[in-house]
Order: structure tokens, then C-alpha cells, then sequence
């Protein structure tokens, strides 16, 4: 049995990342509000909290009760003091913003609470998925707008997958680590340190009934990986619902996750993942374990956002696949 702890491994790193002690403090929060989210899913169809609330958000999507639930599971552990001062949500339109733990800049936290919620009802996989930023030293009391930069200046960023058992996936540093919670001591332990995303998989993970709504690289794309493409090598699709469950195959068993844009939708014309707390830190997962992250035209990691809560198409995984959908133009091409 491993002993190294998430808090042990992010100690033992501190004379090779800058901000570890930061780190420290944050992992001890996320793994706190990992643990109670993990907790809430195991009990929720026993205490009547499947299901739907009232409410839409920010993005116009019906709100399940678990979602707020995990949305101030978050707000719980992180307003509790320095490091992190800003926490932008899918959950929520505007960023909740703890003043008092601006000391020194403070940190911004951008996270997914439940993401694949459809599944909350069916017991299927689960994910939350969140990114670290630095606020900048003199941002102002309100103003938001020194967060919307690329993807590359997140610090910090992974993810919690709810399955069978329960994983934190992140990178703190310049490698990608993997602990699972061991609910007989309650603590995150290292399972697998410095992943690399083997550069070619078997399998494809995407919405394939939007199919005729995608542009025709898009299609093509998935004509080849389906085998039904002219060379075609075929692939095994396997679709979750769940990005995070997904993504996690992609990282370990190398492949593809897409969700790309509607070519004649208002709505959907850049898909429907979000940038900042959705595909973003997923595309730092990807690149550090060596994989890659497109929008189809370019790097998703260098999309610079003019919203907190914009979308963006997204094709993740192994560096080799998403070459393919970019030489493909699965979006068109970058000046179209
Ligand atoms: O909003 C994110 C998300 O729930 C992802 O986790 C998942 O991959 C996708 O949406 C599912 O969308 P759809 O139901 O359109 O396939």
C-alpha cells in the first residue's frame, strides 16, 4: 500500500516547483471538496438528491440538484482563507470573490463541480475538473478581466473522476500525477506518477448522433476513425457522457474525445464544452503527459477568451489523432 500522499508528494516537490507551498494548500482543499462530492454521489439516491432543481444556469442548461450541492461543496472549502481568492464556476454567472484572501495576488480557481451530469440519475461516471490561475497583483476589487487570458498561464490544473473508485488526476508542476482515494484512511495516494499519454490509441469518444450538424472535416474525421473512410484504420468508439471518464481513457489508453462545433448553429457553433473550466485544463493534462489539444485550427492551450463562460470545439488525446483532426481541417481551416 502506497503512503505517499497527495500532501506528502506536493511537499516532496517543493524544491522543484515554484508556489508549492501554495500547492500544498490548495490540493488540501480540492481533496477535501473532492472527498465530499465523492461522499454526496455515493449517498444521493438514498437521500432523494437526484434529479433536478428549478433553475437553469449560466449556459441556459437545466440545474440538477447535485450540481449546486457540488457547486458549494467548492465555495465551502475554498473560502476558508488564502491562497485562492477568486472561484469562477460552471454553477455560476459571475465569480464568487473572497477579498480577504487576495494577500499577496491570490489565486483564481476555475473549476466544473459535476461535469457528465446527465448521469448523475444512472449511476454513471463522474468527473470535476478545475484550474488553477494567479490573479494579477493589482487586479481590481470586481473586475475580472485580468483572467481572461490563454490557457497556458494556468498554473495548476486536473481533474476528480468519480467511478468505481475515486481519482485525482493533476498537474502541479511540469508532470501529471494520478492518486486514488483510499476511503479506509480517507486521503488521495499516488497511484501512477509522470503519465505520458501513449501517442497513438484505439478508440474515439464523441456525440456522433450530431454528425450531420459538424462541418465536413469534422465528418471525414470520423469517417476514418469509424473505418468507414477511404484507408481507414477502424477504431472502437466509447462514449460516457462524461468528458473527465473520457479524457481519463485517452490519458491512460491513448485515443480521441471530440466535441465539435455546429456548423449551422447559433448556440453550438463552437460545440458546447466551456474553455475555461472544461477544455482548458484538460488540454494542460494532455499536452504535460504529451498528448495534445486542438479547436480543430490550433492549440486550445493559446485561445484567448473574451468570456469567463465562452465555448470552444474541442479534439483531445493522443498527439497523433489530433494531428489527424487538424491536418483533416475538422473545423476548416483557420482563416475560414
Ligand atoms: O457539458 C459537458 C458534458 O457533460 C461532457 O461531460 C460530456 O462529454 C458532454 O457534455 C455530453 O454532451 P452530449 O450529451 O451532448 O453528448
Amino acid at each position: 500500500m502506497s503512503s505517499m500522499t497527495l500532501t506528502r508528494h506536493l511537499l516532496g516537490q517543493a524544491n522543484r516547483i515554484p508556489n508549492a507551498s501554495d500547492f500544498v494548500l490548495v490540493g488540501e482543499r480540492l481533496s477535501l471538496a473532492a472527498k465530499l462530492i465523492a461522499h454526496k454521489l455515493a449517498a444521493a439516491s438514498l437521500e432523494g438528491e437526484l434529479g433536478y432543481t428549478a433553475s437553469v444556469n449560466v449556459h441556459g442548461e437545466e440545474v440538477k440538484k447535485l450540481d449546486n450541492w457540488a457547486n458549494e461543496a467548492f465555495l465551502e472549502a475554498f473560502a476558508a482563507g488564502h491562497p485562492v481568492c477568486t472561484l469562477v464556476s460552471e454553477e455560476m454567472a459571475e465569480p464568487r470573490h473572497f477579498q480577504e484572501n487576495c494577500a499577496g495576488g491570490g489565486y483564481a480557481i476555475f473549476y466544473d463541480p459535476i461535469d457528465g451530469s446527465s448521469n448523475t440519475d444512472v449511476n454513471g461516471s463522474l468527473g470535476t475538473i478545475f484550474a488553477l490561475r494567479r490573479r494579477a497583483p493589482a487586479h481590481q476589487h470586481g473586475n475580472f478581466a485580468d483572467l481572461l487570458t490563454a490557457g497556458t498561464e494556468q498554473v495548476a490544473a486536473g481533474y476528480v473522476l468519480y467511478g468505481p473508485a475515486t481519482m485525482l488526476v493533476a498537474t502541479f508542476g511540469t508532470q501529471v500525477d494520478a492518486f486514488t482515494l483510499d476511503r479506509s484512511i480517507g486521503e488521495f495516494v499516488l497511484w501512477q506518477a509522470n503519465i505520458r499519454m501513449p501517442s497513438r490509441g484505439k478508440t474515439y469518444a464523441v456525440n456522433e448522433a450530431n454528425y450531420d450538424y459538424w462541418a465536413p472535416g469534422a465528418r471525414r474525421l470520423i469517417d476514418r476513425l469509424s473505418g468507414c473512410g477511404e484507408g481507414a484504420h477502424r477504431y472502437s468508439l466509447r462514449y460516457s457522457g462524461a468528458f473527465v471518464a473520457d479524457f481519463h481513457r485517452c490519458l491512460l489508453e491513448g485515443g480521441i474525445y471530440l466535441y465539435p462545433g455546429e456548423v449551422a448553429s447559433g448556440a453550438r457553433r463552437r460545440g458546447k464544452l466551456r474553455l475555461m473550466y472544461e477544455v482548458a485544463p484538460l488540454a494542460l493534462l494532455a499536452e504535460r503527459a504529451g498528448g495534445g489539444a486542438s479547436t480543430g485550427t490550433g492549440r486550445v492551450l493559446e485561445v484567448v477568451p473574451d468570456d469567463l463562460h465562452e465555448r470552444v470545439p474541442v479534439y483531445i488525446g493522443s498527439a497523433e489523432e489530433v494531428q489527424l483532426a487538424e491536418q483533416m481541417s475538422a473545423e476548416g481551416t483557420a482563416t475560414s
